[in-house]
């Protein structure tokens, strides 16, 4: 049995922790407060604030995990490197979790080094600066803090006087004490994909189906898979996951999200650990969802396969507004829909917008996606939070 300190405790990292209990694996969930979902299946949880790297010190120190794994990215990941030299092993590795907790890393790496096509960008540490940023990128062009995640602080530029606002709403999106951000040429792409990549320690590099997307104010509404493409740019997408994944080093599962566009893919950035569009797997579209497969890749298990079993999608329910004692209305009316699933995700309080729960729709192989990806998205919208 290995014990498993997971950093981060929400619906991702509840379906991991599980999937590490088929197996008879030891966890300890960690998140800055108490209840959360991965907490509530997990033999052990600690609640710290991951960004202070004394504190995540304290903790490897007590738990001596045989794996160190991250569920978020607000974690002060610098510390990884050094966990690593005291012979722990971080998933997928030190470089990955930190290279990409920083879009500035992580962006520079893709397209300076490994050469991958993404939208031309620079960087603005200012008002000013970021005025004569998008001078060079040109307008529409998108704005994002380099440290933060689901859309936060993030917005698109579409004339000079959105330049300041932009900047001002960057600096209150930002986490942690970065104040730059990135200034990126606006995509008119025709769709978005994550695709799942898995790299093992012992083993090829795997991918899964493409997953198809709609993002809205920075957060994923509805995924489906698989999302219909061509096989050349797939290719291209993963010979590029593959150089990304390999150039960051590391067992386990990777969101690589790419945009696609009438003059061929983009590379946008990527995640080191299962991916929230990724929940449609859960909906068993795979042999292995992600979670099982991350796991596998986290323990060394190999994975002989990555077989698409089914279509399906899935949609999000988000909450209208804060409570102490969020509940679900209608849910016999999902329970009710056949070839439909769904988690509730037993967050202790809830606030506009905060993800709750998902619905998961399904159906044979050679099924309509679209259809669907329809049936999941009115499904979620006959949920309501109650506050
Ligand atoms: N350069 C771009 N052009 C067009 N759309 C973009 C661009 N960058 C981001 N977006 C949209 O915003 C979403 C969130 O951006 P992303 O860079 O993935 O940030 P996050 O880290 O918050 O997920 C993307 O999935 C995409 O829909
Ligand atoms: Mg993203």
């Amino acid at each position: 049995m290995s014990k498993i300190l997971l950093l981060g405790s929400g619906e991702l990292g509840k379906e991991l922790v599980i999937a590490a209990q088929r197996l008879g694996q030891y966890t300890i969930a960690v998140d800055s407060y108490q209840n959360a979902p991965a907490m509530q299946v997990a033999q052990e949880f600690e609640v710290i604030n991951m960004l202070d790297g004394n504190a995540l010190d304290a903790l490897v120190e007590k738990h001596k995990p045989d794996f160190i794994v991250p569920e978020i990215e607000a974690i002060r990941t610098e510390r990884f490197y050094e966990y690593e030299k005291q012979g722990y092993t971080v998933i997928p590795s030190a470089k990955a979790a930190n290279f990409t907790m920083n879009r500035k890393a992580i962006r520079d790496l893709a397209a300076k080094e490994l050469g991958l096509r993404t939208a031309a960008y620079r960087y603005a540490t200012s008002a000013k600066s970021l005025q004569a940023a998008v001078a060079q990128i040109g307008m529409p062009c998108v704005v994002k803090p380099l440290m933060s995640s689901s859309g936060k602080g993030q917005s698109t530029i579409k004339t000079e006087a959105d330049i300041q606002k932009a900047w001002d709403y960057s600096q209150e999106g930002s986490r942690g004490d970065v104040a730059e951000v990135i200034v990126e040429a606006f995509i008119d792409f025709n769709y978005e994909i994550t695709l799942l990549t898995v790299t093992q320690r012992n083993g090829e590099t795997l991918f899964c189906p493409p997953i198809g997307h709609r993002q809205e104010r920075g957060d994923y509404q509805e995924s489906w898979q698989p999302a219909s493409m061509e096989s050349a740019h797939l290719k291209t997408a993963q010979d590029m996951a593959a150089k990304v994944t390999e150039a960051l080093g590391g067992a386990g599962i990777w969101g690589v999200e790419f945009f696609v566009g009438d003059d061929g893919v983009y590379f946008s950035e990527l995640s080191p650990r299962p991916h929230d569009t990724g929940m449609v797997t859960l909906a068993n579209t795979q042999n292995f969802n992600e979670f099982e497969l991350h796991l596998r890749a986290v323990l060394g298990l190999p994975i002989a396969e990555i077989t698409q079993e089914r279509i399906g999608a899935s949609a999000v329910i988000l909450a209208k507004g804060h409570s102490d004692n969020p509940t679900f209305s209608n849910i016999g009316t999902i329970a009710a829909a056949p070839k439909t699933d769904f988690r509730l995700f037993g967050k202790p309080t809830s606030r506009p917008y905060r993800r709750m729960a998902v619905v998961l729709t399904y159906d044979v192989l050679n099924g309509d996606v679209l259809a669907v990806t329809q049936r999941a998205k009115e499904l979620a919208a006959k949920v309501e939070v109650k506050l």
